[in-house]
């Protein structure tokens, strides 16, 4: 049977028309409520980083599926699948598989051997897919994708004021004074010493999550520093205003009850941006968050592959 949908490449004027989709799309009340975030941060902002690929499936005018995807930030050799969303009334009829391939086909264009269904940091909405998107996970291994990973965030309840994610900073912090250590609101000008903090401690690239986080409406960053030194820092909201991520303590510094603080901090800042619950995302130590901030292991994700 004929299709009787077209593809093609999402053009840059509808943007509205795919956040309106995604709010539709996303099963999970969570991403759906972030949809515009989602789309701004995988198709917009990823686009200044990184080839970025956008389709779209449409009936008549009507857009009923969107893919966004991206060239590996890390190894130009992937190609990553970053946003998949068909509309509820549009499903089983054959659009997230005409997606995907018309997405792999693009990216062995750009040079890539693998797709994977699976985040691309810095800008990423998922780590990969929520196993609660029972049908996505169907439609990886019905196009031969390997599942090779599992990831999981953790929650932390900020929805009541005696939260242990919401926990007072105070007494910790005077304890940090008295070894000369500050805690603080990260500015605009403290980003390229936070990017050189986080590329020689961690080695990581942090500088695109760091700049989608400080001074950024619905994000944010807080440091702790002694004599001027950067010592640790966590941040939120550079791809979604309800992810907690990334953050890090320099290992001089562990144990010093530096990490807990920040954490918190930002928490605390999540909770008056109107955030019920927080994501940390992709973690990560899980008994830190656990004792730091009470949050518990709650989505899980399967991160997916194939080689084209
Ligand atoms: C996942 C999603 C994109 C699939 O889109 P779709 O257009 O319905 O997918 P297709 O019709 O192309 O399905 C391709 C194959 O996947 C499998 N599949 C898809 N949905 C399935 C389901 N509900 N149950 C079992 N298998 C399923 C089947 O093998 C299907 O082939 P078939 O219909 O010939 O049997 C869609 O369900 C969706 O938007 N879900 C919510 C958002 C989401 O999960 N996005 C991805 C998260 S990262």
């Amino acid at each position: 049977m004929e299709p009787d949908f077209t593809l093609a490449e999402l053009a840059a004027d509808q943007g509205p028309a795919a956040v309106a989709l995604c709010r539709r799309a996303l099963d999970l009340p969570e991403d759906a409520a972030e949809a515009d975030a989602l789309v701004d941060a995988l198709w917009t902002r990823a686009a200044a980083d990184r080839p970025v690929l956008a389709l779209g499936a449409y009936v008549g005018d009507d857009l009923v599926g969107v893919l966004v995807g991206s060239v590996g930030a890390a190894d130009g050799r992937l190609g990553h699948v970053d946003l998949l969303a068909v509309a509820p009334d549009r499903r089983r009829r054959g659009v997230g598989r005409a997606l995907v391939a018309a997405a792999e086909r693009r990216f062995a264009g750009l040079g890539a051997v693998e797709v994977l269904l699976a985040g691309n940091p810095p800008y990423y909405g998922w780590p990969g897919v929520d196993v609660r998107y029972t049908p996505a996970v169907c439609l990886a291994q019905a196009l031969g994708y390997r599942q090779d990973r599992t990831a999981w965030n953790m929650t932390a309840d900020l929805s009541y004021p005696d939260s242990p994610a919401l926990r007072t900073t105070e007494p910790a912090e005077r304890r940090l004074a008295g070894q000369r250590i500050s805690v603080r609101r990260a500015e605009p000008a403290d980003l390229p010493a936070l990017a050189a903090f986080a590329a020689a401690t961690f080695g990581g690239a942090w500088d695109a999550e760091l700049a989608g986080s400080v001074g950024r409406d619905g994000a944010g960053c807080h440091l702790a520093e002694r004599d001027g030194e950067i010592l640790g820092f966590a941040a939120w909201g550079s791809s979604r205003p309800s992810w907690f991520g990334p953050m890090g303590t320099a290992p001089a510094a562990a144990g010093s009850g530096i990490g807990g603080v920040l954490l918190r901090r930002c928490l605390r800042d999540q909770r008056a941006a109107g955030i019920g619950a927080a994501q940390i995302g992709w973690v990560g130590p899980v008994p830190f968050y656990s004792g730091s901030a009470g949050a518990r292991i709650e989505r899980v994700f399967f991160l997916y592959r194939r080689t084209l």
